[in-house]
C-alpha cells in the first residue's frame, strides 16, 4: 500500500526535481495533483519549474559540495534528476548512505549523463544493435578512427552534451577538423573526449517511452506507450507525433530493446529510448531516464502524459499508458536574444481545432532556445502535424 502525506505538514511526501526546465515543470505539476510537496532546484532564478513549486533553490549542480549540502538540508524522500549535468558520483554516494532515493537509480543518472556510459553498456554488456563507433580524445584519434572503420558519413559528438550542442555530420576529411573543433567548443565540460558514430541511414527514428511501474504485488512490471515520431534539426527536435506508424517486426525489436536497458537501469519512472529503423531493423540510440522532449505531444494524445506517468511511477502507483487520440508537437522558438519576450498571436494559435499552447515561461530568450509548444489532437495523425506546425507558426516571440 502507498502513503501519501499533506505538503508543508510534517508528513509531507518530499519530491526534489534537479532541473526544472518544461519537462521538470509538468513532473511538478502532476506531483502537485498529488499532494506532494516539491522543491525545484535550477542553475538560475525563475526557472519554469521553480515557477510550479513550493520551494525553489538555485545552485550549481553540477558541483557536489553543493548538491550534498543541499539535499541533506532539505532530506526529499526522492530525488529525481532533469537533467543531465549533475553531480551523479555524489548522488550514488548519497543513494548508497542511504540518505535519498534517486530516480531511478543513481547509477542510471550517472551512466546516461554520459554518451559513453550508455552506449559502452548497450552496445558491450548488453550487445544491442548500436550504430558503429569509437571514443576518441584527440583531432589524431578522430582521423584515426575514422580511416579505420567508421568511414563517411559520420557524426561526432561530446560525450557530455546534450540537445545536439557541439554536434556534426562529416561528409568527407575536409570537415574532420571543423567537426573537432566545433565539438570541443560544445562539450559540458569543456575541451574532451568524443564519440564518432558511423551515420545510421535510417528510415525514421522514434522515441519509445517505457515505465517500470509497480504492480498491486510490489513488482516492477514495464510498460509501453505508443511509438513517437520526431524530426530533429541539428540534433535538436522540432516536432514529434504520436502513434508513428512501424512494421509488427520493428516494433517488437523496438520493445525488446528498450526493455534489455530499462531492466538493467533498473528502478522506477518513465524512460524515453531513442531509437532508429529501417525496416525491420532497429538501432539503440540513447536514453533518457526520465521523460522526453519529444513526448510533450503525449500532453493531448494519452489519458496519462509521460510527466503523469513518471510521477505516478516514481511513487508506487498505477499506470495505464493508453493512447486517447492521435496527435502531434511542433516546438515554438524564442527567434530573439532577450530577457522578458512577449508572445503575439496566441489567440490566433488556440484558433486551430484541437489545439493547445504551452509557454513555459524561461525569463531569458535565444533565437533558439525552446520556449513553448504547440499540441493538437486529430484522428489523423498527418492532419495533427500539420496543424502542430501551424498553430507554432501563430506564436510570434519579439522583444517586449
Ligand atoms: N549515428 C547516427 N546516424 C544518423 N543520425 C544520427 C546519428 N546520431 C545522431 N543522429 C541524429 O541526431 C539526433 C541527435 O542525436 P543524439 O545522439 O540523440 O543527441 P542528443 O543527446 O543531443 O539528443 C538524433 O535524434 C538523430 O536524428
Ligand atoms: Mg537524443
Amino acid at each position: 500500500m502507498t502513503t501519501l502525506g499533506t505538503p508543508l505538514s510534517p508528513h509531507a511526501t518530499k519530491v526534489m526535481l534537479l532541473g526544472s526546465g518544461e519537462l521538470g515543470k509538468e513532473v511538478l505539476i502532476a506531483l502537485q495533483r498529488l499532494g506532494v510537496e516539491t522543491t525545484a532546484v535550477d542553475r538560475y532564478e525563475n526557472a519554469p519549474g521553480q515557477q510550479v513549486a513550493h520551494h525553489a533553490r538555485t545552485i550549481t549542480m553540477s558541483d557536489p559540495q553543493q548538491l550534498k549540502a543541499l539535499i541533506e538540508a532539505e532530506r526529499p524522500h526522492l530525488v529525481v534528476p532533469e537533467i543531465e549535468a549533475i553531480a551523479t558520483p555524489m548522488l550514488e554516494e548519497l543513494e548508497a548512505a542511504g540518505v535519498v532515493r534517486v530516480i531511478p537509480t543513481a547509477r542510471a543518472a550517472r551512466l546516461t549523463m554520459d554518451r559513453e556510459g550508455i552506449r559502452r553498456l548497450a552496445a558491450e554488456t548488453l550487445g544491442l544493435p548500436t550504430s558503429p563507433h569509437r571514443f576518441c580524445d584527440s583531432l589524431e584519434e578522430l582521423q584515426a578512427a575514422i580511416g579505420e572503420g567508421i568511414g563517411y558519413p559520420c557524426i561526432v559528438k561530446p560525450v557530455m552534451s546534450s540537445s545536439g550542442k557541439g554536434q556534426s555530420k562529416i561528409d568527407g576529411p575536409a570537415d574532420v577538423q571543423k567537426a573537432w573543433d566545433y565539438a570541443m567548443a560544445g562539450g559540458r565540460v569543456g575541451p574532451g573526449r568524443v564519440i564518432v558514430e558511423g551515420f545510421i541511414d535510417f528510415d525514421y527514428e522514434i522515441t519509445q517511452l517505457t515505465v517500470r511501474a509497480l504492480d498491486a504485488h510490489g513488482e516492477v512490471q514495464t510498460h509501453f506507450c505508443d511509438p513517437i515520431g520526431h524530426v530533429q534539426v541539428n540534433g535538436d527536435y522540432v516536432e514529434s507525433w504520436q502513434p508513428h506508424h512501424m512494421t509488427p517486426a520493428a516494433l517488437a525489436e523496438s520493445r525488446r530493446v528498450a526493455k534489455a536497458v530499462t531492466d538493467n537501469l533498473g528502478g522506477q519512472g518513465l524512460f524515453g529510448v531513442e531509437l532508429f529503423v529501417k525496416g525491420d531493423q532497429v538501432w539503440f540510440s540513447e536514453v533518457s531516464p526520465r521523460p522526453h522532449d519529444t513526448g510533450m505531444v503525449t500532453m493531448v494524445t494519452q489519458w496519462q502524459n509521460e510527466f503523469e506517468l513518471h510521477a505516478r511511477a516514481i511513487l508506487g502507483l498505477p499506470v495505464d499508458t493508453t493512447l486517447k487520440s492521435p496527435g502531434a508537437s511542433a516546438v515554438i522558438y524564442g527567434g530573439v536574444d532577450a530577457q522578458g519576450i512577449v508572445f503575439d498571436g496566441v489567440d490566433e494559435a488556440l484558433r486551430v481545432p484541437h489545439s493547445e499552447v504551452r509557454l513555459f515561461g524561461k525569463p531569458e530568450s535565444f533565437v533558439k532556445r525552446r520556449m513553448g509548444v504547440a499540441l493538437v489532437f486529430d484522428a489523423d495523425v498527418e492532419v495533427a502535424r500539420t496543424q502542430a506546425k501551424l498553430a507554432a507558426s501563430k506564436v510570434k516571440p519579439r522583444v517586449a
